[in-house]
Protein backbone atom coordinates (compact mmCIF):
# COMPACT_ATOMS: atom_id res chain seq x y z
CA UNK A 1 0.00 0.00 0.00
CA UNK A 2 1.38 3.89 -0.10
CA UNK A 3 1.96 5.43 3.13
CA UNK A 4 2.85 9.14 3.67
CA UNK A 5 5.85 9.08 5.79
CA UNK A 6 8.81 11.33 6.87
CA UNK A 7 11.92 9.72 7.92
CA UNK A 8 13.83 12.79 9.48
CA UNK A 9 12.19 15.85 10.75
CA UNK A 10 12.18 19.05 8.81
CA UNK A 11 10.31 20.79 6.95
CA UNK A 12 6.92 19.78 4.41
CA UNK A 13 9.03 18.16 1.61
CA UNK A 14 10.46 16.12 4.03
CA UNK A 15 7.46 13.96 3.69
CA UNK A 16 7.45 10.88 0.98
CA UNK A 17 5.05 8.86 -0.64
CA UNK A 18 6.57 5.51 0.42
CA UNK A 19 5.22 1.98 -0.87
CA UNK A 20 5.15 -0.09 2.15
CA UNK A 21 3.29 -3.69 3.74
CA UNK A 22 -0.35 -3.48 4.68
CA UNK A 23 -0.58 -2.81 8.88
CA UNK A 24 -1.84 -5.68 10.36
CA UNK A 25 -4.59 -5.37 12.93
CA UNK A 26 -3.56 -6.46 16.63
CA UNK A 27 -5.88 -7.84 19.63
CA UNK A 28 -8.18 -5.00 20.14
CA UNK A 29 -7.88 -3.02 16.62
CA UNK A 30 -9.17 -2.81 13.33
CA UNK A 31 -7.92 -1.99 10.25
CA UNK A 32 -9.52 0.69 7.99
CA UNK A 33 -9.11 1.68 4.58
CA UNK A 34 -8.70 5.27 4.70
CA UNK A 35 -10.79 7.19 2.34
CA UNK A 36 -10.11 10.67 3.52
CA UNK A 37 -7.61 11.87 6.56
CA UNK A 38 -7.52 15.25 8.12
CA UNK A 39 -4.59 17.83 8.20
CA UNK A 40 -3.70 19.78 11.60
CA UNK A 41 -1.44 21.90 13.03
CA UNK A 42 -0.03 19.29 15.05
CA UNK A 43 1.20 16.79 12.74
CA UNK A 44 3.54 19.31 11.73
CA UNK A 45 5.23 19.86 15.28
CA UNK A 46 5.50 16.39 15.19
CA UNK A 47 6.64 16.32 11.27
CA UNK A 48 9.26 18.67 12.14
CA UNK A 49 10.51 17.33 15.74
CA UNK A 50 9.05 19.92 17.69
CA UNK A 51 6.77 17.14 19.29
CA UNK A 52 8.33 13.48 18.94
CA UNK A 53 6.49 10.64 17.64
CA UNK A 54 7.20 7.03 18.40
CA UNK A 55 9.47 5.98 15.76
CA UNK A 56 10.97 7.29 12.41
CA UNK A 57 10.18 7.05 9.43
CA UNK A 58 6.98 8.15 10.67
CA UNK A 59 3.45 8.13 8.73
CA UNK A 60 1.83 11.61 10.33
CA UNK A 61 -2.02 12.64 10.51
CA UNK A 62 -3.85 12.30 13.42
CA UNK A 63 -7.15 11.85 11.90
CA UNK A 64 -9.01 9.16 9.93
CA UNK A 65 -12.25 7.82 7.97
CA UNK A 66 -12.83 5.16 5.93
CA UNK A 67 -14.28 1.63 5.66
CA UNK A 68 -13.09 -1.44 8.29
CA UNK A 69 -11.56 -3.81 6.49
CA UNK A 70 -10.19 -6.56 8.81
CA UNK A 71 -10.71 -7.00 12.49
CA UNK A 72 -8.08 -7.89 15.25
CA UNK A 73 -9.41 -10.59 17.88
CA UNK A 74 -11.42 -9.55 20.82
CA UNK A 75 -13.27 -6.85 18.80
CA UNK A 76 -16.72 -7.02 19.03
CA UNK A 77 -18.51 -3.51 18.00
CA UNK A 78 -16.74 -3.09 14.56
CA UNK A 79 -17.08 -5.67 11.89
CA UNK A 80 -15.81 -5.70 7.89
CA UNK A 81 -17.45 -3.05 5.95
CA UNK A 82 -19.10 -0.49 8.65
CA UNK A 83 -17.89 3.28 7.83
CA UNK A 84 -16.10 4.79 10.66
CA UNK A 85 -14.08 8.01 11.48
CA UNK A 86 -11.63 8.29 14.43
CA UNK A 87 -8.70 10.26 16.30
CA UNK A 88 -5.80 9.88 18.31
CA UNK A 89 -3.29 9.11 15.62
CA UNK A 90 0.29 9.81 14.52
CA UNK A 91 1.44 10.32 17.81
CA UNK A 92 2.32 6.80 19.75
CA UNK A 93 1.32 4.79 16.68
CA UNK A 94 1.46 5.36 12.73
CA UNK A 95 -1.23 8.12 11.60
CA UNK A 96 -4.19 8.23 9.12
CA UNK A 97 -2.67 9.60 5.77
CA UNK A 98 -2.35 6.27 4.22
CA UNK A 99 -4.17 4.08 2.36
CA UNK A 100 -4.92 1.74 5.34
CA UNK A 101 -4.52 2.37 9.17
CA UNK A 102 -4.98 0.08 12.16
CA UNK A 103 -6.46 1.49 15.56
CA UNK A 104 -7.39 0.53 18.81
CA UNK A 105 -11.33 0.66 19.02
CA UNK A 106 -11.54 3.20 21.35
CA UNK A 107 -10.02 5.85 19.15
CA UNK A 108 -12.43 5.04 16.84
CA UNK A 109 -16.60 5.34 16.44
CA UNK A 110 -19.27 4.05 13.34
CA UNK A 111 -20.07 7.29 11.10
CA UNK A 112 -23.98 7.78 9.79
CA UNK A 113 -24.76 7.04 6.59
CA UNK A 114 -25.13 10.60 5.53
CA UNK A 115 -22.14 11.91 6.81
CA UNK A 116 -19.23 12.13 4.05
CA UNK A 117 -15.84 10.82 4.58
CA UNK A 118 -14.36 13.75 3.29
CA UNK A 119 -15.92 15.66 6.43
CA UNK A 120 -15.60 13.29 9.23
CA UNK A 121 -11.32 12.73 8.17
CA UNK A 122 -11.70 16.60 8.78
CA UNK A 123 -14.12 16.29 12.22
CA UNK A 124 -11.49 14.34 14.54
CA UNK A 125 -9.29 16.56 16.62
CA UNK A 126 -11.11 19.69 15.73
CA UNK A 127 -14.61 18.47 16.51
CA UNK A 128 -13.24 16.62 19.71
CA UNK A 129 -10.92 19.34 21.07
CA UNK A 130 -14.15 21.33 20.83
CA UNK A 131 -16.28 19.18 22.52
CA UNK A 132 -14.15 18.49 25.38
CA UNK A 133 -13.59 22.18 26.06
CA UNK A 134 -17.30 22.93 25.98
CA UNK A 135 -18.95 19.89 27.34
CA UNK A 136 -16.60 18.60 29.51
CA UNK A 137 -14.85 20.95 30.52
CA UNK A 138 -16.86 24.17 31.09
CA UNK A 139 -20.06 22.17 31.05
CA UNK A 140 -21.58 25.34 29.26
CA UNK A 141 -25.04 25.91 29.57
CA UNK A 142 -27.90 27.92 27.54
CA UNK A 143 -28.04 31.25 27.57
CA UNK A 144 -24.74 31.55 28.83
CA UNK A 145 -21.91 33.74 27.31
CA UNK A 146 -19.29 31.85 25.52
CA UNK A 147 -16.16 33.45 24.16
CA UNK A 148 -14.27 31.54 21.68
CA UNK A 149 -11.11 32.81 20.10
CA UNK A 150 -10.20 31.97 16.70
CA UNK A 151 -13.32 30.90 15.64
CA UNK A 152 -12.66 30.08 12.16
CA UNK A 153 -9.97 27.71 13.21
CA UNK A 154 -10.09 23.91 12.75
CA UNK A 155 -10.97 23.86 16.67
CA UNK A 156 -12.75 27.49 16.22
CA UNK A 157 -15.43 26.43 13.88
CA UNK A 158 -16.40 23.38 15.79
CA UNK A 159 -16.29 24.94 18.84
CA UNK A 160 -18.73 28.06 17.47
CA UNK A 161 -21.38 25.32 16.35
CA UNK A 162 -21.47 23.22 19.65
CA UNK A 163 -21.59 26.43 21.82
CA UNK A 164 -24.25 27.37 19.83
CA UNK A 165 -26.19 24.26 19.51
CA UNK A 166 -26.39 23.70 23.39
CA UNK A 167 -28.29 26.84 23.30
CA UNK A 168 -25.49 29.34 24.72
CA UNK A 169 -24.72 32.69 23.28
CA UNK A 170 -21.49 32.63 21.36
CA UNK A 171 -19.20 35.69 20.67
CA UNK A 172 -16.19 34.71 18.70
CA UNK A 173 -12.97 36.26 17.49
CA UNK A 174 -11.70 35.65 13.43
CA UNK A 175 -10.35 37.98 10.61
CA UNK A 176 -12.96 40.22 9.12
CA UNK A 177 -13.88 38.30 5.54
CA UNK A 178 -14.83 34.97 7.80
CA UNK A 179 -17.36 37.13 9.49
CA UNK A 180 -20.14 36.15 7.48
CA UNK A 181 -19.75 32.57 7.57
CA UNK A 182 -19.41 32.86 11.61
CA UNK A 183 -22.46 33.98 11.75
CA UNK A 184 -23.80 31.77 9.83
CA UNK A 185 -22.18 28.61 12.22
CA UNK A 186 -24.04 30.41 14.79
CA UNK A 187 -22.08 33.09 16.04
CA UNK A 188 -23.83 36.08 17.87
CA UNK A 189 -21.15 38.53 17.44
CA UNK A 190 -17.80 37.95 15.91
CA UNK A 191 -15.38 40.42 16.48
CA UNK A 192 -11.62 40.93 14.36
CA UNK A 193 -9.04 39.83 17.28
CA UNK A 194 -6.66 42.84 15.93
CA UNK A 195 -8.94 45.47 17.33
CA UNK A 196 -7.49 47.63 19.47
CA UNK A 197 -10.53 48.10 21.93
CA UNK A 198 -10.78 43.93 21.55
CA UNK A 199 -11.34 43.48 25.31
CA UNK A 200 -14.38 46.37 25.75
CA UNK A 201 -15.66 45.03 22.57
CA UNK A 202 -15.85 41.68 24.15
CA UNK A 203 -17.08 43.11 27.56
CA UNK A 204 -19.77 45.16 25.56
CA UNK A 205 -20.95 41.92 23.52
CA UNK A 206 -21.14 39.54 26.18
CA UNK A 207 -23.52 42.16 28.65
CA UNK A 208 -20.23 42.16 31.63
CA UNK A 209 -18.42 39.37 30.55
CA UNK A 210 -18.50 35.50 29.05
CA UNK A 211 -18.95 32.57 31.35
CA UNK A 212 -16.84 30.42 29.35
CA UNK A 213 -13.91 30.79 27.31
CA UNK A 214 -12.69 28.73 24.86
CA UNK A 215 -8.89 29.74 24.20
CA UNK A 216 -5.99 28.29 22.13
CA UNK A 217 -3.18 31.17 22.31
CA UNK A 218 -2.64 31.53 26.31
CA UNK A 219 0.22 32.51 25.69
CA UNK A 220 -1.28 35.48 24.03
CA UNK A 221 -4.49 35.79 26.21
CA UNK A 222 -4.59 34.35 29.55
CA UNK A 223 -4.43 37.95 30.84
CA UNK A 224 -7.31 39.13 28.71
CA UNK A 225 -9.19 35.98 29.55
CA UNK A 226 -9.39 36.64 33.25
CA UNK A 227 -9.91 40.39 32.50
CA UNK A 228 -12.54 40.46 29.99
CA UNK A 229 -14.26 37.19 32.31
CA UNK A 230 -17.76 37.19 34.02
CA UNK A 231 -17.46 36.31 37.91
CA UNK A 232 -16.72 32.32 38.68
CA UNK A 233 -16.34 31.67 34.41
CA UNK A 234 -14.58 28.84 33.45
CA UNK A 235 -11.36 29.50 31.25
CA UNK A 236 -10.62 26.32 28.89
CA UNK A 237 -7.13 26.60 27.19
CA UNK A 238 -5.30 23.97 25.47
CA UNK A 239 -1.91 23.37 24.86
CA UNK A 240 -0.16 24.23 22.15
CA UNK A 241 3.68 24.61 20.96
CA UNK A 242 4.45 27.68 23.07
CA UNK A 243 6.29 26.76 26.28
CA UNK A 244 5.29 29.29 28.29
CA UNK A 245 2.24 31.62 29.28
CA UNK A 246 1.54 33.76 32.83
CA UNK A 247 -0.44 36.33 34.35
CA UNK A 248 0.18 39.76 34.91
CA UNK A 249 -2.32 40.36 37.29
CA UNK A 250 -3.11 37.82 39.38
CA UNK A 251 -5.44 39.34 41.95
CA UNK A 252 -7.80 40.53 38.60
CA UNK A 253 -8.31 36.56 38.11
CA UNK A 254 -8.10 35.69 42.10
CA UNK A 255 -11.09 38.43 42.37
CA UNK A 256 -13.23 36.62 40.11
CA UNK A 257 -12.71 33.14 41.66
CA UNK A 258 -12.07 32.00 38.05
CA UNK A 259 -11.89 28.11 37.12
CA UNK A 260 -8.81 27.43 34.96
CA UNK A 261 -9.09 24.48 32.68
CA UNK A 262 -5.80 22.94 30.19
CA UNK A 263 -6.75 20.45 28.46
CA UNK A 264 -5.52 17.93 25.62
CA UNK A 265 -7.31 16.23 23.75
CA UNK A 266 -5.24 13.00 23.66
CA UNK A 267 -5.98 12.97 27.86
CA UNK A 268 -9.94 11.89 26.85
CA UNK A 269 -10.59 8.65 28.57
CA UNK A 270 -11.91 7.32 25.71
CA UNK A 271 -12.09 9.37 22.48
CA UNK A 272 -14.67 6.85 21.00
CA UNK A 273 -17.33 8.98 22.82
CA UNK A 274 -16.97 12.09 22.06
CA UNK A 275 -16.46 10.95 18.07
CA UNK A 276 -19.82 9.04 18.73
CA UNK A 277 -21.56 12.34 19.72
CA UNK A 278 -19.31 14.03 16.85
CA UNK A 279 -21.07 12.13 14.71
CA UNK A 280 -24.56 12.67 16.09
CA UNK A 281 -23.57 16.04 15.39
CA UNK A 282 -22.94 15.66 12.07
CA UNK A 283 -25.81 13.39 11.08
CA UNK A 284 -28.30 15.90 12.54
CA UNK A 285 -26.89 19.09 10.63
CA UNK A 286 -25.73 20.65 14.15
CA UNK A 287 -22.51 20.47 13.28
CA UNK A 288 -20.75 20.84 9.54
CA UNK A 289 -16.74 20.90 9.16
CA UNK A 290 -15.81 23.39 6.48
CA UNK A 291 -13.16 21.93 4.28
CA UNK A 292 -11.10 24.87 2.60
CA UNK A 293 -8.79 22.46 0.61
CA UNK A 294 -8.86 18.26 -0.28
CA UNK A 295 -5.19 17.43 -1.42
CA UNK A 296 -3.73 14.28 -3.39
CA UNK A 297 -0.98 12.07 -1.56
CA UNK A 298 1.77 13.62 -3.57
CA UNK A 299 0.46 16.98 -2.38
CA UNK A 300 0.37 16.34 1.08
CA UNK A 301 3.19 18.48 1.26
CA UNK A 302 1.42 21.69 0.41
CA UNK A 303 -1.17 20.69 2.88
CA UNK A 304 1.29 21.00 5.60
CA UNK A 305 3.04 24.45 4.65
CA UNK A 306 -0.50 25.72 4.16
CA UNK A 307 -1.79 24.93 7.42
CA UNK A 308 0.80 26.56 9.46
CA UNK A 309 0.91 29.26 7.30
CA UNK A 310 -2.23 30.55 5.64
CA UNK A 311 -5.68 31.78 6.31
CA UNK A 312 -8.09 29.65 5.80
CA UNK A 313 -11.97 28.80 7.39
CA UNK A 314 -11.99 25.52 8.42
CA UNK A 315 -9.81 22.60 7.80
CA UNK A 316 -7.61 20.57 5.01
CA UNK A 317 -7.79 16.89 4.16
CA UNK A 318 -5.90 14.66 2.45
CA UNK A 319 -8.01 11.99 -0.25
CA UNK A 320 -5.93 9.02 -1.13
N1 LIG B 1 -3.66 20.16 22.92
C1 LIG B 1 -4.69 19.82 22.21
O1 LIG B 1 -5.42 18.90 22.55
C2 LIG B 1 -5.00 20.58 20.97
C3 LIG B 1 -6.02 20.11 20.14
C4 LIG B 1 -6.33 20.84 19.00
C5 LIG B 1 -5.60 21.99 18.70
N2 LIG B 1 -4.59 22.38 19.52
C6 LIG B 1 -3.82 23.60 19.19
O2 LIG B 1 -4.75 24.67 19.14
C7 LIG B 1 -4.38 25.58 18.11
C8 LIG B 1 -5.56 25.74 17.15
O3 LIG B 1 -5.76 24.54 16.43
P1 LIG B 1 -6.57 24.57 15.06
O4 LIG B 1 -6.51 23.21 14.47
O5 LIG B 1 -7.88 25.20 15.26
O6 LIG B 1 -5.63 25.56 14.21
P2 LIG B 1 -5.97 26.44 12.95
O7 LIG B 1 -7.03 25.79 12.14
O8 LIG B 1 -4.66 26.79 12.33
O9 LIG B 1 -6.63 27.77 13.57
C9 LIG B 1 -5.91 28.76 14.18
C10 LIG B 1 -6.83 29.97 14.27
O10 LIG B 1 -6.24 30.97 15.08
C11 LIG B 1 -6.58 32.21 14.51
N3 LIG B 1 -5.70 33.25 15.02
C12 LIG B 1 -4.46 33.62 14.58
N4 LIG B 1 -4.00 34.63 15.33
C13 LIG B 1 -4.97 34.91 16.24
C14 LIG B 1 -5.09 35.87 17.29
N5 LIG B 1 -4.11 36.75 17.57
N6 LIG B 1 -6.21 35.87 18.01
C15 LIG B 1 -7.21 35.01 17.78
N7 LIG B 1 -7.17 34.07 16.81
C16 LIG B 1 -6.06 34.03 16.05
C17 LIG B 1 -6.46 31.97 13.02
O11 LIG B 1 -7.14 32.98 12.29
P3 LIG B 1 -6.47 33.66 10.98
O12 LIG B 1 -6.18 32.52 10.04
O13 LIG B 1 -7.51 34.56 10.44
O14 LIG B 1 -5.23 34.37 11.45
C18 LIG B 1 -7.11 30.61 12.91
O15 LIG B 1 -8.50 30.76 12.76
C19 LIG B 1 -3.12 25.01 17.48
O16 LIG B 1 -2.01 25.60 18.12
C20 LIG B 1 -3.18 23.54 17.82
O17 LIG B 1 -1.93 22.94 17.83
C21 LIG B 1 -4.28 21.72 20.65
Amino acid sequence: MRAIRYHEHGDPDVLRVDEVEKPIPSDGEIRIEVKAAGVNPVDTYFRDGSYQPFTLPMVPGVDFAGVVDEVGSEVTEFDAGNRVFGTGLGNDRYGGTAEYVTAPTDRVAHLSDGVSFVEAGAAGVAAVTAWRAIVDHAALEPAEYCLIHGGSGGVGHAAVQIAAASGARVVTTASEQYHDTLSDLGARTTLDYRRDDLQSAVVEATEGGPNVVVDHMLERYLQFDCDVAAPYARIVLFRNRHLEAGFTNVPAAGGKELQFHLMSMYNAPRLADPLSRVDRLLADDLLRVDVAGEYGFDEVAEAHRRVREESFLGKLVVVP
